[in-house]
């Protein structure tokens, strides 16, 4: 499995999340449900953001030198963070929801606009090989039963970087 298609599983199965979600929330009436939803959610995004950061983001600023293209995607996972924890704040069961909807209408926004634009430049930019390898280094570090840090994903993704970039 190459990096972007692992990225774009994931995407799926958050989207699943999000409809699960969204057909259940009208019947999740207090602030402490939807809290507890939300606090659920903030983790599964975090976990997808943490992931893409590592095995996309940063393989790109590489190889793009730094060029400022990713700022607006890295502001996505900050503002999506940011509704997500403001939750927390709601002071009704009402208002919780529809910040939990706005958030997870921004994350379904976002998700289209990496995988318009974010996962065809990783595919232009590294060859297949080492999408794949960055693919393994992914399943390695989240994927597999085996503690978060495994000493030995590091080298496997310098490895891959460490290869002329397409282009
Ligand atoms: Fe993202
Ligand atoms: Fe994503």
């Amino acid at each position: 499995m190459t990096i972007t298609e692992a990225l774009i599983a994931e995407h799926i199965v958050l989207i699943r999340v999000f409809n699960q979600i969204e057909c259940a929330l009208p019947s999740w009436t207090t602030l402490a449900g939807v809290r507890a939803l939300a606090e659920m959610l903030e983790g599964l995004l975090r976990g997808h953001e943490d992931a893409e950061v590592e095995f996309a983001y940063r393989p790109l600023d590489h190889a793009l030198a730094e060029d400022g293209r990713l700022e607006r995607f890295y502001h996505d996972h900050r503002d999506l963070d940011a509704k997500l924890r403001g939750i927390r704040n709601a002071k009704t069961g009402v208002e919780a929801r529809l910040m939990l909807m706005g958030a997870m209408a921004g994350a379904r926004e976002h998700f289209q606009r990496e995988e318009r634009e974010v996962f065809p430049l990783l595919e232009r930019r590294f060859r297949a090989e080492q999408l794949l390898e960055l693919g393994q280094a992914w399943r390695c570090r989240y994927a597999l039963p085996q503690p978060i840090t495994t000493p030995s994903v590091r080298p496997a993704i310098g490895s891959v970087l460490a290869q002329p970039a397409l282009e």
